[in-house]
């Protein structure tokens, strides 16, 4: 996706420049031309040979030891993205000012490319009023903000500051560039079947592999979204997908709820609706005969998620089913108030669990109905997904 993209790498200073030299590798080893922009304070922390050896031309550093006249203007104009990481406080009042006070500023101001900035900063710097509105001017102008997150800062200081991982960078600058109709949109996505402890060797399971959840995942992050995966089970799944790993019902609900602001969450897991109602914490012996175990309900997270829906959110549940599809799933999608059931019938030839195929109805809360006949897990999601953005432009 990045190949051939011209990327102005805007580096300002700060210890957290070291990871704008891993930003850098990465860029290249995707195919990107990067082009390195140093300002005087970022070279005191990380040396331009660094860059100069990584990238794909030499740094640049001034508006004035460039053969080109007007390197700013060039710069701007022919860079399919800039981002800019670490970016000072300093970067970021100039730029939302349109200050154009060295080469970097210069170019930002003078380009219509998207901007990706990555803030860097001592936690009292970066809760500072100026710095919020500073950050706010340039979202409000559509520059994408990555924010700062909390961790370990320079001089020993630990806090809310701390420039983003190269990882989360990379992926944004790939969905900005992929220009896709879910681009900008945190879509959460659950798969696989949950497993509810009986005691530490066992577990009450089901069929489900995640493969229909992981091509839900992949699928939108090839459509520009920022993908949260929440997930049971470990398959493979692309670098831009942010994965966390749960086991049980409850662990999924919780987070779930800890990301509820989502745009789009797509119920794919198969959630189990029963649990041991006492987990034992040794091994059940067999000498003592086989265990009565008594099931409790968990919570319906699909349904939870139905009634605090906002009305910009769009909500995607499944329905495995092996009888009266259609009307299960209807009673489904009303039941539970969510915008899209995703049915299928489970006892079909190649259809749901573990099969590499799937065949659905897609149920929409307006009455409209879509069947999709057999085909691979990722055109199904594509076809999901083609449901859920026709919603979300609504
Ligand atoms: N689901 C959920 N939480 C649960 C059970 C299910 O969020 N505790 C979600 C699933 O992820 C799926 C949808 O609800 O998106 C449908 O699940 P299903 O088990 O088919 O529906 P139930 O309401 O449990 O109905 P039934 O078991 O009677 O078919």
């Amino acid at each position: 996706m990045l190949a051939g993209r011209r990327i102005v790498l805007g580096v300002t200073g700060g210890i957290a420049s070291y990871k704008a030299v891993l930003l850098c590798r990465m860029l290249v080893d995707s195919g990107a031309h990067v082009i390195p922009v140093m300002t005087e304070s970022a070279q005191k922390f990380v040396g331009r040979a660094t860059f100069d050896a990584l990238a794909s031309e030499p740094v640049r550093t001034s508006i004035f030891d460039d053969v080109d006249p007007i390197p700013h203007t060039t710069l701007g104009q022919t860079a399919d993205l800039i981002v800019v990481a670490p970016a000072t406080a300093r970067c970021i009042g100039s730029y939302a000012s349109g200050i154009s006070d060295d080469l970097l500023t210069a170019t930002l101001v003078a380009t219509r490319a998207p901007v990706v900035v990555c803030p860097a900063m001592h936690t009292e710097m970066w809760e500072h009023a100026a710095i919020q509105d500073n950050l706010k001017t340039l979202v409000d102008r559509g520059v994408i903000v990555v924010p700062a997150e909390e961790g370990k800062l320079a001089g020993g200081d630990a806090g809310a500051g701390r420039l983003a991982d190269p990882e989360r960078i990379f992926e944004t600058i790939e969905s900005a560039l992929s220009g896709g109709d879910l681009q900008g949109k945190r879509v959460l996505v659950t798969a696989g079947g949950t497993r509810e402890s009986i005691d530490p060797v066992r577990y009450v399971g089901n069929r489900s592999t995640g493969k229909q959840g992981y091509a839900l995942a992949e699928a939108a992050l090839a459509r520009g979204a920022h993908v949260t995966l929440i997930s049971t089970v470990d398959l493979e799944f692309s670098a831009g997908i942010n994965l966390v790993r749960v086991e049980s019902a409850q662990q999924m609900s919780e987070a779930v709820f800890q990301r509820v602001d989502a745009d789009v969450i797509v119920m794919a897991a198969a959630v189990a609706d029963f649990r041991p109602a006492d987990v034992s914490n040794r091994k059940i012996k067999k000498d003592a005969g086989p265990p009565q175990i008594v099931l409790e309900q968990t919570q319906d997270i699909l349904s939870a998620l139905g009634a605090a829906k906002r009305p910009d959110q769009v909500i995607v549940g499944f329905a495995a089913e092996t009888e009266e599809l259609i009307s299960h799933a209807q009673e489904k999608l009303q039941r539970k108030n969510v915008d899209i059931i995703v049915a299928n019938d489970v006892s079909a030839p190649e259809v749901g669990f573990g099969h590499e195929t799937n065949e659905v109805t897609i149920l929409e809360a307006g009455g409209k109905q879509k069947h999709v006949t057999l085909r691979s897990k990722r055109q199904i999601a594509d076809e999901v997904l083609d449901a859920v953005t026709q919603m979300l432009v609504k």
